[in-house]
């Protein structure tokens, strides 16, 4: 009886995260906009796209960078890679970076959005100042860049690809304005997926979540790649994730001692 459950649970959750339709070749001459592609999960996604035919425009503050990513994209196959350097804490940045894809590509199929700014000095930063600048790199900038790149995704019945973290479903000690910044897109994405729902418009909105103090590589890029394709409203990596995000009201808040020892700080360091 307990083997017939635990293989019947195992066959629903296998179902749930594995069996996603995922049909490589539909990305084939898709038009993708990455952000944040000059490095970790953003370079890994842009490899994984290259190597499946998409055609690309890749962004990042970092022009070297982003010429190395492109060459790399171009010997994996990419059949049209171009490339726009710009620094997302800039109001005008977002505009015509789209603008830029538009023009390159003739329009949208996946708006996939992942770049990140670091705070400085660690992450024990609570100042408005330092909070406002984040949020205009890792959570306005999204927000511009998806209105303006919405009419064409509405046309194409395109997706948006949202690159968050465990850190905008559950709150976590000295990570303040990147926590914020995180939950944030939670709301915005979340509600307008439910907006375009009632208009009846046909844009796929995907929020991916992995771990912190992980390096994710690119086996969580290809989950991203993978939610995205499907249309799938939420990828996590990995996917036990998903239940800590579930089970989330029922935790306990951790112990202060904990926390101290989980990131080897003293209270006084911490302090
Ligand atoms: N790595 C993890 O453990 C982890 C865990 C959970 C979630 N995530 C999420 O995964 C995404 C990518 O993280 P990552 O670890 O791959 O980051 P990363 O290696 O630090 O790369 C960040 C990317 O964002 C770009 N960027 C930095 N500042 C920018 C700005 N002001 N304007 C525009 N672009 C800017 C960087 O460009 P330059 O190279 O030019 O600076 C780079 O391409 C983020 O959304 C992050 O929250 C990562």
């Amino acid at each position: 009886m307990k083997v017939l459950l635990f293989t019947g649970l195992g066959a629903l959750l296998f179902a749930y995260y594995w069996d996603d339709n995922f049909d490589p070749t539909r990305l084939r001459g898709a038009r993708v906009l990455l952000t944040g592609a000059s490095a970790g999960v953003g370079e890994e996604l842009a490899y994984h796209y290259a190597r499946l035919g998409s055609h690309l425009v890749l962004t990042a503050p970092t022009e070297a960078l982003l010429q190395k990513v492109v060459g790399n994209c171009r010997k994996l196959g990419a059949p049209k890679v171009f490339y726009i350097a710009a620094d997302m804490a800039s109001s005008e940045a977002p505009e015509h970076v789209v603008q830029f894809a538009l023009d390159k590509l003739g329009g949208l199929d996946y708006l996939v959005l992942n770049h990140m700014g670091s705070t400085p000095a660690g992450m024990r930063v609570r100042s408005a100042q330092t909070t406002r600048w984040l949020m205009q790199v890792n959570f306005l900038s999204y927000v511009q860049l998806t209105s303006r790149a919405l009419p064409s995704l509405t046309d194409s019945k395109g997706s948006l690809v949202v690159v968050s973290s465990l850190l905008g479903r559950v709150p976590a000690s000295f990570s303040i304005p990147y926590s914020a910044a995180k939950f944030a897109l939670d709301g915005f994405f979340g509600s307008l997926r439910r907006e375009l729902d009632v208009q009846d418009v046909n844009v796929a909105v995907t929020l991916g979540v992995s771990r912190a103090r992980t390096a994710p590589g690119p086996q969580a890029a290809l989950a991203v790649i993978r939610g995205g394709a499907t249309r799938a409203s939420g990828v996590f990596y990995p996917w036990r994730l998903h239940l800590l995000c579930l089970l989330r009201g029922w935790l306990p808040r951790p112990p202060a001692w904990f926390v101290r020892q989980d990131l080897n700080v003293s209270a006084a360091a911490a302090a």
